[in-house]
């Protein structure tokens, strides 16, 4: 299985299926792609309304037919502009797809959807455990600390993003604190740098949980591992 990293909180995973996580792209300052890596794919999962990782999603799904997954209210937000393959979750939900079992999980954050001067109510932030190929990755969203993380210790996960950026988010003391709960395999650090306000120092961070013998991968825009 391999993980892109295409900037801010946006993955794609590749296996048997392909997933994106937030597709934020046209308007990410950051962002590195290839549109071609947007036809193959099978789930678009976005984790809370914000632009930043809603994104592009309507966009993607209708341009290539992926089946976005959120919360109750961003999908039926969608379908209301036009969406037609989306599959509603909630905040510790767990289900299973043809892939493997995906189950929401909690963020402590906002999920306003800004649409022609308003703000439309997006439900309940989260994050994801996706269960694929034998493996668990964590995608945090964009969360502050919470002690709910400590529940994911005994999910054993592989591989955990987590935000590090501060304002909105987790700085990288509180990222810290996360990885202690969790207790994840690999850690790789997102949602900074993108603009000034989210400035980070990911090696600072890298350096203090290896220090926890949780390995991190400091990943550019562009880049990809596998696992
Ligand atoms: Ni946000
Ligand atoms: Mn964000």
């Amino acid at each position: 299985m391999k993980i892109k990293f295409f900037g801010h909180s946006c993955f794609k995973i590749e296996s048997d299926y392909n997933f994106i996580v937030d597709p934020f792209l046209e308007s990410n300052p950051i962002a590195k792609y290839e549109e071609d890596e947007l036809k193959n794919l099978d789930y678009i999962l976005v984790t809370h309304g914000h632009g930043d990782h809603l994104g592009d999603t309507l966009n993607i799904s209708k341009k290539y037919g992926a089946t976005v997954i959120s919360n109750f209210e961003i999908i039926n937000y969608l379908i209301m502009k036009g969406l037609e393959k989306g599959h509603p979750m909630h905040v510790g939900g767990r289900t299973t797809f043809d892939f493997g079992k995906l189950k929401m999980t909690n963020a402590i954050h906002g999920s306003g959807i800004i649409d022609n001067n308003t703000i439309i109510d997006g439900g309940n932030p989260g994050g994801f455990l996706i269960y694929i190929d034998g493996k668990k990755i964590y995608h945090a969203g964009d969360t502050g600390l919470t002690k709910d993380m400590e529940l994911l210790e005994r999910e054993n996960i592989d591989i955990a993003m987590i935000p590090i950026g501060g304002n909105f988010v987790m700085d990288v003391e509180d990222a810290v604190l996360a990885v202690k709960m969790i207790k994840p395999k690999r850690v790789i650090p997102m949602h900074y740098n993108t603009w000034e306000i989210i400035n980070a120092d990911a090696i600072s961070f890298k350096n203090k949980v290896e220090s926890l013998k949780v390995k991190c991968e400091i990943m550019n825009p562009g880049d990809s591992i596998e696992i």
